[in-house]
């Protein structure tokens, strides 16, 4: 059926690519934090393994919510590894950095990055005057920067 939303296809396939953009990031940056958890040593391994895993969790929560958004758009989520290695943007290589304060300053940057393509995907939604999308991208802003924060507590 149909959809009747008040998007046109157009506006909703624009925001859908942006999705798709970000679904194939925040993907990158759950497997590279799961991969902090899985390999880091050193005499704060309880409390960073631990650490670790909370943040892989609210990703996955995150790119949950994304893929979900999509379907809501009408727009197919991409479920497969090859497609979103082709998708991401990010360097996501934290998990097999050798020692702790190189996973986390790694993990740090992927998350920037991706708070600065979350704004510009904000703006994007706004222009394709999908609020819902609009509103969503900035939540999630203010999730990443959270999870920022946290890591460069460590750094400091
Ligand atoms: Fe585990």
């Amino acid at each position: 059926m149909k959809m009747n939303i008040g998007l046109s296809e157009k506006n909703r396939k624009t925001v859908s690519a942006a999705l798709a953009q970000l679904l194939a990031d925040e993907v990158a940056l759950y497997i590279a934090t799961r991969g902090a958890h899985w390999n880091v040593v050193g005499p704060n391994f309880g409390p960073l393994h631990s650490f670790f895993e909370s943040q892989y969790e609210a990703l996955d929560d995150i790119l949950d919510d994304v893929a979900e958004r999509m379907r809501a758009l009408g727009a197919p989520a991409p479920a497969s590894v090859g497609a979103y290695a082709k998708a991401k943007s990010i360097d996501d290589g934290a998990g097999n950095e050798a020692g702790a304060a190189k996973m986390i300053e790694s993990l740090l940057k992927a998350h920037e990055a991706i708070i600065r393509n979350l704004r510009k995907y904000a703006d994007l939604a706004d222009d394709a005057e999908d609020s819902a999308s609009e509103d969503f991208l900035v939540s999630l802003i203010e999730q990443h920067e959270k999870m920022a924060w946290m890591l460069r507590a460590h750094l400091q």
